[in-house]
């Protein structure tokens, strides 16, 4: 999927950004890829790609269950279609941000989220003490039908106390700024997906 520069859903993104430090847009993409990218990552679960997420960074990374619970795979381009439109759909975001907000960004990481039932995942930030190239993050869910019952919403805590809650439902993209948004996600009493990542800029590491 080739989203123009222009497209206004990408200026809207950039303006919330720049007002607020976060957006919500909700048919970022169409069902169609959607629902394939959904099947994409249940098929991977079900071959055994997905795996326990890890807390912090490197060598000091470790799985805390207590912490986030969702099992999660990198992905590539190259490695299928629907993937390949969603990264390029997000290389536009990448650009439109760099003209409109000069955050200088030069790629996108992103995996896979798998949530089973009762998972959830700590308030956090999602840019770590020792590396803070992470600088815009989006996530884009990948759930049909989701209900407000079904929990499992992204809880952004944002400024003057004011909590603002997403439900999980395909199509949904969020972005925010990595280092200035606290977040969690509450635990989802049914299996909960979505693709997650980060835009990142260069880092200050001289080598
Ligand atoms: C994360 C995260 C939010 C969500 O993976 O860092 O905060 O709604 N995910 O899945
Ligand atoms: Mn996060």
């Amino acid at each position: 999927m080739h989203l123009p520069l222009e497209h206004p859903m990408l200026s809207t993104i950039v303006d919330d950004l720049a007002t607020r430090g976060w957006s919500q847009q909700t048919l970022f993409i169409p069902d169609a890829l959607s629902r394939e990218l959904a099947h994409e990552c249940r098929q991977r679960h079900a071959q055994g790609a997905l795996n326990p997420a890890g807390v912090g960074r490197g060598a000091e990374q470790e799985v805390r269950e207590a912490i986030r619970g969702d099992q999660i795979q990198w992905i590539d381009p190259g490695e299928s279609e629907p993937c390949d439109r969603y990264l390029h759909a997000m290389d536009s975001l990448r650009q439109a941000i760099n003209q409109g907000l000069f955050l200088g960004l030069e790629d996108f990481e992103c995996h896979f989220a798998l949530y089973p039932p009762g998972a959830f995942y700590r308030r956090h930030l999602d840019r770590f003490r020792d590396d803070d190239r992470r600088t815009v993050s989006a996530v884009l869910y990948l759930n049909e039908s989701w209900q407000p019952t079904d929990g499992g919403q992204l809880r952004m805590f944002l400024e003057g106390d004011v909590q603002r809650d997403v439900e999980p439902l395909a199509g949904t993209l969020v972005v925010f700024l990595s280092g200035d948004v606290p977040h969690e996600v509450l635990p989802a009493g049914r299996e909960r997906l979505s693709l997650t990542g980060w835009f990142r800029r260069r880092g200050n590491d001289p080598f």
